[in-house]
């Protein structure tokens, strides 16, 4: 089987196509359509806002974008190439990583052995399997370690990396699965309500380095119901709700727009 190193080099065009791609998705639960028809794309080095009220469905679509749920129909690219039905550790290792709304770090590992879990081999195998099996830390893995400390420091975390994760705040533990996931190099970054539950001083530190991975060329997602961080991160922000795609354009525009304040009313009534 052609790996997913070789596939990342085989065509130039490969690398103009959007980084993610999703075409007309659908996920129904049920008599639910969590998502019902949304298409959207993420192009190389654009940060896109998500917005939408309390069970609008945008952490579904995040779902089906990273793998871990499959869609009802439609369809997923990511550079170019169609995902729709692979499983997400492959998508990780295309370059799709997500953080999830509510993180559930290992609590009673350290710091760093949380970060160590993000580790990918090219073929999309954990890393993180071998670690602790005396005798067998290679030289790749000692690389491993390293780029765990490095991306620590990145999150401000370094101070923390020998403690349990249980000791972490909320959002310290934003923080450590955004370093987690870049363990992986991914092109694309999924962020799910970064700023939610998190203290200003933390949010200011996060919201600093999200624009830092932007700033180095990553391309993001990001849904937030904070309107004055999508304001400041993203010059594009999609609104969504019902499962259906409602507005888009700048976040003044979105905030401004009929149809998304009537949707939010209609959430809070
Ligand atoms: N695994 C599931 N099984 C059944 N229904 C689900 C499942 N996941 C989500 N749903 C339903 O799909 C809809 C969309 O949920 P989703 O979590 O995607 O919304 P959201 O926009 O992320 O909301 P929030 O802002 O509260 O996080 C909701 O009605 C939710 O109850
Ligand atoms: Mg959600």
């Amino acid at each position: 089987m052609q790996s997913v190193a070789d596939e990342k080099h085989d065509t130039a065009s490969i690398n103009r196509s959007p980084v993610i791609d999703a075409r007309r998705l659908v996920k129904r639960f049920g008599g639910i359509t969590a998502v019902a028809g949304i298409s959207l794309v993420l192009q190389q080095g654009e940060m896109i806002g998500l917005i939408g009220p309390n069970g609008a469905g945008k952490t579904t679509l995040f779902n089906l974008i990273a793998g871990s749920l499959k869609p009802s129909s439609g369809e997923i690219w990511i550079s170019g190439r169609e995902v729709s039905q692979e499983r997400p550790e492959l998508r990780i290792a295309r370059g799709v990583g997500r953080t999830f709304q509510i993180p559930r770090p290992f609590a009673e590992m350290t710091v760093l052995e949380n970060v160590l879990t993000g580790a990918q081999e090219q073929d999309g195998e954990r890393l993180f399997a071998n670690f602790f099996n005396p005798g067998r830390v290679a030289g790749q893995e000692r690389a491993a370690i390293d780029k765990a400390r490095s991306l620590l420091s990145f999150v401000t975390l370094s101070g923390l990396e020998n403690e349990p994760a249980r000791v972490l705040s909320g959002g310290q533990r934003k923080l450590l699965e955004l370093a987690r996931i870049l363990m992986a190099d991914p092109a694309a970054i999924l962020l799910d309500e970064p700023a939610a539950g998190v203290n200003p001083a933390l949010l200011e530190t996060i919201m600093e380095r999200v624009l830092e991975l932007h700033a180095q060329g990553k391309s993001i997602l990001l849904i937030e119901h904070n309107m004055d961080m999508i304001s400041r991160l993203c010059s594009r922000v999609m609104a969504m709700a019902s499962g259906r795609h409602l507005a888009e354009g700048t976040p003044d525009e979105v905030a401004t727009n009929p149809a998304v304040i009537e949707a939010y009313l209609g959430g809070a009534a």
